[in-house]
């Protein structure tokens, strides 16, 4: 498959494992200034790009356009090379194609760059037809705003009309970011991570540790801050077998969390997980989720502790 790849887009199917960039800025979700700083997230950016992890995504809504101005501050700070993905919000006032080129120019100037290497559609509009944000995105990329384009939340229905659009101007599609992990395996159910492979579309799995989940440190007795706490109560009770067996499999690894075993699940399934970390730890640890693969038995036991409760 990888073979026939457009050469333009096979610096995202290289890319084992990326970094997410909501928590830097965001208050409403991940209560950003309490608990972490700037610094703890530039170390952790730092430390991502010394354990070979340079894909890095953002958006533009990310703390309000915080999260982009930070990663353009350590991108200053840094002589390694950084993939820098980023996203169009479908605000209800953006109804035509220029309204693409336009926030990808306020996003660059926030990310102090010339040109992103991916622009993504972060939603698809209820108001704006499919078409005409594709239409967009090819704009953004003849104008060479952005090395590649790729949409985001989109069902396989939609992914196939922007493919088809962009195909019209000889651009590929290279990705669909959709939240996958072992508690919502639903493009396993719905046939769309199939069809990104049909597609050469790479799967970007957003949330791969179900928003910290995964790394067993949450529990009902000690269920996670803010809005994840209702988000995910029914499921923390549920979740503990699962947790056990990402930990022993991790054992068998010689010592691998289960942070690292969820997000390995997530590469060898052949999506890219992009792992929030707000800090050095968190940031090194998901870095160590990649270069192994585990078991195809390990995998099948994953997907059996899941089956009973993941969507
Ligand atoms: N396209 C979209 O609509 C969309 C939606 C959601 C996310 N995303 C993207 O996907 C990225 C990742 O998703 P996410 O941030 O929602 O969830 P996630 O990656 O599943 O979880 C990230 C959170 O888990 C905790 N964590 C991370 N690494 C850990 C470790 N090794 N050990 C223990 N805890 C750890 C941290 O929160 P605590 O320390 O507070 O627990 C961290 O903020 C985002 O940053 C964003 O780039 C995209």
């Amino acid at each position: 498959m990888s073979s026939d790849l457009p050469e333009s887009i096979q610096f995202l199917h290289d890319a084992e494992i990326g970094l997410g960039a909501w928590s830097w800025g965001d208050r409403i979700v991940w209560n950003y200034g309490k608990g972490y700083s700037d610094a703890d997230i530039e170390a952790g950016f730092k430390i991502s790009l010394e354990n070979g992890v340079h894909f890095v995504d953002t958006a533009e809504i990310y703390g309000n356009g915080r999260s982009e101005r930070l990663l353009g501050q350590f991108l200053k700070r840094t002589e390694s090379p950084v993939i820098v993905a980023t996203k169009f919000f479908p605000l209800p006032w953006r109804l035509t194609r220029a309204s693409v080129t336009r926030a990808l120019r306020a996003s660059l100037e926030r990310l102090n760059l010339e040109r992103v290497d991916l622009y993504q559609i972060h939603w698809p509009s209820p108001l704006v037809p499919i078409e005409r944000y594709a239409e967009g995105l090819a704009s953004a990329h003849r104008l060479g705003l952005t090395r590649a384009v790729g949409v985001s939340n989109y069902d396989k229905n939609q992914m196939q009309r922007a493919y088809t659009v962009l195909s019209g101007h000889e651009i590929p599609l290279a990705s669909n970011q959709v939240e996958y992990n072992l508690l919502n395996r639903s493009v396993e159910k719905n046939g769309l991570l199939a069809r990104c492979q049909e597609l050469g579309v790479r799967l970007i799995a957003y949330s791969p540790l179900a928003m910290g989940l995964l790394s067993g440190k949450y529990s009902p007795e000690n269920p996670p801050p803010g809005m994840r706490a209702g988000k995910y109560a029914g499921v923390l009770k549920e979740m503990h077998p699962l947790l056990k067996l990402l930990t022993e499999i991790g054992q068998d690894w010689g010592g691998k969390s289960a942070a690292q075993v969820a997000l390995n699940w997530c590469i060898c399934k052949g999506a890219l997980p992009i792992p929030g970390a707000k800090n050095v730890h968190q940031a090194e640890m998901n870095a160590g989720a990649a270069g192994w693969r585990l078991r195809p038995e390990q995998i099948e036991a994953l997907d059996e502790a899941s089956d009973a409760f993941s969507k």
